[in-house]
C-alpha cells in the first residue's frame, strides 16, 4: 500500500506546527516508515531533524525539475539510524530556501504547467518506489495559504489543523484554511480527508484557553471536524527538546506534553490506518 500523506496547515504562524510534525514523525517511526517533507522555507522542522542541508537536495528542487525523484532528495535524520532498507526509516527532504522563493518557484511553474497546484502530487507519484517504502509521508506547511500550503494538500490524504490554545482565538483565522481544504476536497474528488483540530500550547487554568475551546466545539460542531484528545500542554519542556532539537519522546517521555503526544500520535495511527502492524527496515 503506498504511503498516507498527511499534511499539517495552519495560516497562523508558531501554532506548533512544526514541532507537531517533526514529534508525529519521531514517534511513528518506532513502529513506521516515515517521510518528513519540509515545505517551510524557514525550514524550522529542517532544522528540528538536524538533516544536512545542501542546495541541491531541498524539496523547493525536487519541485524545479520536471522529472524529479523523491529517492534523489531524501536525508537521513540523526534519528533511527538503524537497518539497512534502501531509505532511512526516519528520513527528511529539507527545505533550505526563504519561503518567498520557494514560493516563486511554484509561481514560475504556474506560468509552464497547467495545475501548478499539483506540483507536489505528480512529484509523489513520480517517486514511486519512495512511496511505496514508506508508510507515511508528513508535510510540514509554511504560515501562509500560499501555493506551497494548497500543493500539500492537493497531495495529501489527511489533514491535521493545530490551534494554539493559549492565545486569543478568533473563529475568523479558521474561514480560510477550511475554505482551502473545503476546495481541495472537491478538487480531488473526495481524497483529502480533514483529520482534526490538534489542542497546542493548551493551559486549562487560562481562561482564554477555556474560550477558544468553547469556540472551537462551535466551530467543530458546524464543520464536522473532530477535536483530537488529548491536549498538548503549553509546557517549557516542549521549548527546552525544542532547543535540544530532541523529540520530546526522547527528551522526557513522561512529561505530560510526552504523554500528549504519544496517545495523539496512537489515535493518528489509527485513523490513517496505520495499525497493520510494525514495519521493519
Ligand atoms: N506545547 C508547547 N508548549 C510550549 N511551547 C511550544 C509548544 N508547542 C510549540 N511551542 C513553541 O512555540 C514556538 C513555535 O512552534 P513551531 O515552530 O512548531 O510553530 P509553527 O506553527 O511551525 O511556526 P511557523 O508558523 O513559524 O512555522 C517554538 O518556539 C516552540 O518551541
Ligand atoms: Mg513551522
Amino acid at each position: 500500500m503506498p504511503a498516507k500523506v498527511v499534511s499539517v496547515v495552519m495560516q497562523k504562524g508558531g501554532v506548533g506546527k512544526s514541532t507537531i510534525t517533526f514529534n508525529l514523525g519521531y514517534n511513528l517511526s518506532r513502529s513506521h516508515r516515515v517521510l518528513l517533507l519540509d515545505t517551510d522555507g524557514q525550514y524550522q522542522l529542517t532544522k528540528l531533524a538536524a538533516a544536512e542541508r545542501t542546495a541541491e537536495a531541498t524539496l523547493a528542487k525536487a519541485y524545479e525539475l520536471p522529472d524529479s525523484d523523491l529517492r534523489d532528495f531524501i536525508q537521513p535524520t540523526k534519528f533511527r539510524e538503524e537497518g539497512s532498507g534502501p531509505f532511512p526509516r526516519l528520513g527528511i527532504v529539507p527545505s533550505e530556501w526563504n519561503v518567498n522563493d520557494v514560493d516563486s518557484a511554484v509561481l514560475t511553474w504556474r506560468h509552464t504547467r497547467l495545475d501548478p497546484q499539483r506540483t507536489l502530487d505528480k512529484l509523489l507519484k513520480r517517486s514511486r518506489e519512495v512511496l511505496e517504502w514508506y508508510d507515511v509521508v508528513l508535510v510540514d506547511t509554511p504560515p501562509a495559504l500560499n501555493n506551497l500550503t494548497a500543493n500539500s494538500l492537493m497531495a495529501s490524504d489527511y489533514v491535521l489543523l493545530p490551534i494554539q490554545m493559549s492565545d486569543d482565538f478568533s473563529v475568523d483565522n479558521l474561514m480560510h484554511p477550511l475554505a482551502l481544504i473545503g476546495e481541495v476536497v472537491k478538487e480531488t474528488g473526495g481524497r483529502l480527508k480533514p483529520l482534526g483540530f490538534i489542542q497546542n500550547m493548551h493551559d486549562h487554568r487560562l481562561l482564554i484557553t477555556r474560550a477558544v475551546r468553547a469556540d472551537l466545539e462551535r466551530y467543530s460542531e458546524e464543520t464536522g471536524i473532530p477535536i483530537l484528545e488529548p491536549a498538548i500542554p503549553d509546557s517549557t519542556v516542549v521549548q527546552q527538546a525544542n532547543k535540544l532539537k530532541e523529540p520530546i519522546a526522547a527528551y522526557d517521555h513522561r512529561s505530560a506534553p510526552g504523554r500528549a503526544l504519544s496517545q495523539l500520535t496512537q489515535l493518528i495511527a489509527r485513523e490513517i490506518g496505520l495499525d497493520g502492524g510494525a514495519r521493519g527496515n
